[in-house]
């Protein structure tokens, strides 16, 4: 006999999870169905990001950073330590810690919600008069109907035509977050999010990393002067990038890797590794959620196909998160996560892509929201810029650490903020009062005027907002 549930969650990760968490609160009887399964045997709910994404690198960002601070900016504060050195295990160790207790924190949210947890693999096999048809199989098989579908199955890793994921050698991102010794020579194919972070991680511990990047620009996402800056302050640290690199082979050997590649003049290259990330972006996830049972649509790059509102070509069926388009963000899973459950208890809702922000953990920290100086200039856009540097940042200076700036874009007319685009310290918080601004339609004499503490990087951001009106006070 089947249980009969309001909503049906496939997948676990921050947009399944959040959709079950929101169902629930609204009074809807929630399932949540998720694969993932720990190394102890338990649940691993909190997909890609919890398990091997956002938490475990944010840890692997942290550990790293602190080795990087004991051994080049301690010294600067008066600070001496001797004998430094790194214990990659007990660093993973941590990172798994992290996981886990992640892991255990959305299990207690599901409990607390009334959330029925299954543990395996969803998928459809037909439609009834109550609605869908759901088989969990795994460990504890069992039969579900739904009267309403959420579908946050996520994304894989993208792997490179001719050398497929082993993760000893060609590493996807959980790969990059498990290499158990710093390997001497890593090779990085794409300068996108997961390279840049993960390059960084294990050059701060001590790896020569070496980029290799098919487009001949870095970050081409971002706006032009904070690529521009964190291509230098990149190339300061010793990351090695190499853009419009065409990789042409990629060979194993017993212990190392060696790829063939052209770089920019076209001329031919053989570099070495020990450890070879590939981070060339991610394909949907569909595999195995018998999405041919119940005909559901998907577009021709293999994305879920939804509408606005994430609905699905199928009635009562919704999908939301990396599965279908827009930014790979578990940010973003998570807005339609909630748009979606409050659609369903009859809210109107809605998401704005333009007001969601982009972070990059890297050190400096590069984030941004909003439209960039070149997206602007390309819709033919009036528009004014604020830009303050932190080196003139009290708070920055303290600190040690003075790179890069807040530049604030409004238009020309109304003074409505159109963007923020930071590289700095702390950037990934900042980054929520530009949003902020967007969302509440701020001008940026709004930021001008508001009353930030001293002495705060927040400051530099009020500072941006009266160089746009061209009145900056510290510079
Ligand atoms: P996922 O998190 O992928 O979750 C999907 C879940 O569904 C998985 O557990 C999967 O196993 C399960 N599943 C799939 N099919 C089935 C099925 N048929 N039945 C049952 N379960 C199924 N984003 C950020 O915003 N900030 C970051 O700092 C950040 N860092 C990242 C670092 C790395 C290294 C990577 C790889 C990604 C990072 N991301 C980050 C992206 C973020 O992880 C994703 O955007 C986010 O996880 C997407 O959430 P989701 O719920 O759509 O899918
Ligand atoms: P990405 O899309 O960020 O970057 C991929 C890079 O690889 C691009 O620069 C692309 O030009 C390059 N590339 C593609 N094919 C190539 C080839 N054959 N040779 C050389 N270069 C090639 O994808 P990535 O880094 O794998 O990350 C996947 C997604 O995960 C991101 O889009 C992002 O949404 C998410 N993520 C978010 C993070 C954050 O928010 N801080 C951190 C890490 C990942």
């Amino acid at each position: 006999m089947a249980d009969t549930f309001d909503v049906v969650v496939i997948g676990g990760g921050p947009g399944g999870y959040t959709a079950a968490i929101r169902a629930a609160q609204l009074g809807f009887s929630t399932a949540c169905i998720d694969d993932g399964v720990r190394a102890d045997g338990k649940p691993a709910l909190g997909g890609t990001c919890t398990n091997v994404g956002c938490i475990p690198s944010k840890a692997l960002l942290q550990s790293s950073e602190h080795f990087e601070h004991a051994t080049h900016g301690f010294a600067d504060h008066g600070i001496v330590v001797n004998d430094i050195a790194i214990d990659v295990a007990k660093m993973l160790a941590r990172k798994d810690k992290v996981v886990a207790q992640n892991n255990d924190g959305i299990a207690y949210l599901f409990k607390k919600n009334k959330i029925a947890s299954f543990n395996g693999k969803g998928a459809f096999t037909g439609r009834s008069s109550d609605g869908y048809a759901i088989a969990v199989s795994g460990a504890k098989p069992a039969s579900l109907v739904a009267r309403n579908v959420i579908i946050a199955t996520g994304s894989t890793p993208r792997a490179l035509p001719g050398a497929p994921f082993d993760n000893k050698l060609v590493l996807d991102n959980a790969g990059a977050l498990a290499i158990p010794a710093v390997p001497k020579r890593l090779g990085v194919i794409g300068a996108g999010v997961v390279g840049l972070e993960m390059g960084s991680v294990w050059r701060r511990l001590g790896a020569d990393v070496t980029i290799l990047e098919a487009l001949p620009a870095l970050l081409s996402a971002a706006d032009e002067a904070v690529a521009k800056e964190a291509q230098k302050q990149f190339a300061r640290q010793g990351l090695a990038i190499h853009l419009s690199a065409k990789i042409t082979k990629v060979t194993l050997g017993k212990n190392d890797v060696t790829v063939e590649w052209n770089d920019d003049k076209d001329a031919a290259q053989k570099s070495v590794f020990d450890r070879l990330v590939v981070s060339i972006g991610r394909v949907p996830n569909t595999a195995g959620l018998g999405a041919d049972a119940v005909g559901l649509k998907l577009d021709a790059r293999g994305f879920i196909d939804v509408d606005a509102h994430c609905a699905t070509s199928l009635p009562q069926v919704y999908a939301i998160g990396d599965v279908v388009r827009g930014p790979m963000l578990a940010h973003k899973a998570e807005e339609e996560a909630v748009a979606v459950a409050e659609r369903l208890a009859g809210q109107a809702t809605h998401v704005d892509f333009n007001t969601v922000p982009w972070v990059i953990y890297t050190a400096p920290e590069i984030a941004w929201v909003g439209e960039t100086e070149q997206q602007l200039k390309a819709r033919g856009a009036a528009y004014k810029t604020g830009v303050f540097p932190f080196t003139a940042n009290g708070r920055a200076r303290a600190m040690g650490e003075t790179r890069g700036f807040v530049k604030l874009i409004a238009d020309a007319e109304s003074d409505r903020v159109l963007g923020m685009h930071a590289i700095g310290p702390m950037v990934s918080e900042l980054i929520a009062e530009g949003v902020m601004a967007m969302e509440f339609g701020a001008a940026s004499e709004d930021i001008a005027r508001i009353c930030h503490a001293h002495p705060t990087l927040s400051e530099a951001t009020r500072e941006a907002a009266l160089a746009v009106l061209g009145r900056t006070l510290n510079l």
